[in-house]
């Protein structure tokens, strides 16, 4: 089919969810943190973002709020109001450059990629395609497949050619709402171009595995997570947490087979376009990869296998090595001097199956498989304000660096 026949699908107005008048508490349960979750799950108006198993922090909606702070209260659970409008602190998050500075940049630099806003996927994907144009030696783009919507999953490919050197996989969105994610990736693309002369190693980096929930955030839910599949047959709920969908484990703990959860498996392992194409990319590649590197937010931790349960992999004390250097190099990156928390993610932070890292190490036997969540620790959470998107990023570019230097002494 020719491009000139190609109709464009009408763009249908979505309804735009609000958060007017949502807060988000951290709740510090301790030992009442069980009945407090299952409270939290009967009580569909109150959902969890993310927690640790004494450290909570939950959105309320505002019919809520009264009677979820009386449960609080009544069992004496602590509790700090972190964001008292959500919608006001969504609205300050990303303020826009003037399309006038847009061009302007366009025409400076070629792309429209400034870091100092989030940007759309198109943007994103623009870059991508421009780097490949301007640096053909060094970066290929190629599409590993299509997202459920049909957009396409571009790997940005940064090699010099040089024989024998490990292969390095980064990626970001995963999660669609982690809008720090695909930025710090981006950032971290524009650095190892720039520093070409530098490159130690072959990079594949997909900067928004999630393009259809990406796009959906700016758009219709500024929270939303999981990716846009449809619901199985007689359903209504929509989407897969893809970090839930990968084929190792999968369906253990820390996941749901109820499809309206944030923490829905799908039907099967790699039963979502988006992962099956890293698996197929995987596959199909002769690469030898030393190190599988997944960015997410918030809460500043390095995640090591497993996250299926609360065991280590026999390297581990490699894994716990590589990752309080990248950690130190992470806090030296910035003036900021932040501290990231180094650790298993099933004891670090919570049991989650069918993660992409826990694929990595166990059937790619790739060595550093990390899971790195970003900036912040709970301030701003996933509404992370843009000013902070060239910081974060600088951070998870340390953490790059450390990991490839890890994963050149150990080819
Ligand atoms: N916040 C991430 C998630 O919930 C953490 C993933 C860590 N890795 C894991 N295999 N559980 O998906
Ligand atoms: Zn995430």
């Amino acid at each position: 089919i020719s491009d000139a026949i190609m109709v464009k699908a009408v763009e249908i107005p979505e309804e735009t969810v609000t958060y007017e008048g949502s807060q988000v508490w951290r709740v510090l349960a301790d030992n009442d943190q069980g009945e407090f979750v299952s409270y939290l799950q009967e009580t569909g108006e109150v959902s969890k973002w993310v927690g640790t198993e004494s450290v909570i922090d939950v959105l309320v909606r505002p019919d809520m709020i009264p009677r979820v702070s009386r449960f609080l209260r009544e069992r004496q659970i602590k509790y700090d109001v972190m964001i008292p409008d959500l919608q006001q602190a969504i609205d300050q998050e990303n303020p826009l450059p003037s399309p006038e500075e847009l061009e302007e940049l366009q025409g400076r630099k070629g792309h429209k990629m400034e870091w100092s806003s989030y940007h759309r996927l198109d943007d994103i994907h623009g870059y991508l395609d421009y780097l490949a144009v301007t640096y053909p030696s060094i970066c290929s783009v190629m599409s590993i497949g299509n997202s459920f919507e049909g957009r396409p999953l571009k790997v940005l490919r940064i090699s010099k050619g040089q024989p024998n050197v490990p292969s390095i996989w980064i990626d970001g969105g995963i999660h669609a709402r982690e809008w720090v994610s695909p930025a710090a990736v981006t950032y971290i693309i524009d650095n190892l171009v720039e520093n070409s002369d530098d490159l130690k190693a072959d990079y594949y980096i997909l900067p928004v595995v999630n393009p259809d929930g990406y796009e959906y955030t700016f758009r219709g839910d500024r929270l939303w997570r999981k990716n846009r599949s449809s619901p199985e047959k007689g359903g209504v709920c929509i989407g897969v947490d893809l970090n839930r969908n990968f084929g190792y484990k999968w369906g253990g703990l820390g996941t749901s087979k109820q499809p309206c959860r944030e923490i829905y498996t799908g039907t099967s392992p790699f039963s979502e376009p988006e992962t099956a194409a890293i698996k197929n990319f995987f596959d199909a590649t002769a690469g030898n990869f030393s190190a599988y590197l997944t960015f997410h937010s918030y809460g500043q931790y390095i995640l090591y296998p497993w996250g299926y349960d609360k065991r280590v992999p026999p390297d581990y004390a490699e894994l716990e090595e590589v990752g309080r250097a990248s950690a130190a190099s992470m806090k030296s990156a910035t003036g900021d001097h932040s501290i990231y928390t180094v650790g298993n993610s099933a004891t670090t932070l919570y049991a989650a199956s069918g993660g992409a890292d826990d694929w990595a190490k166990a059937m790619l036997k790739i060595k550093y498989a990390y899971t790195i969540e970003l900036r912040d620790r709970g301030r701003h959470g996933f509404i992370l304000p843009a000013k902070y998107i060239i910081p974060t990023a600088q951070e998870a570019l340390a953490a790059v660096n450390t990991v490839t230097m890890a994963s050149l002494k150990n080819y």
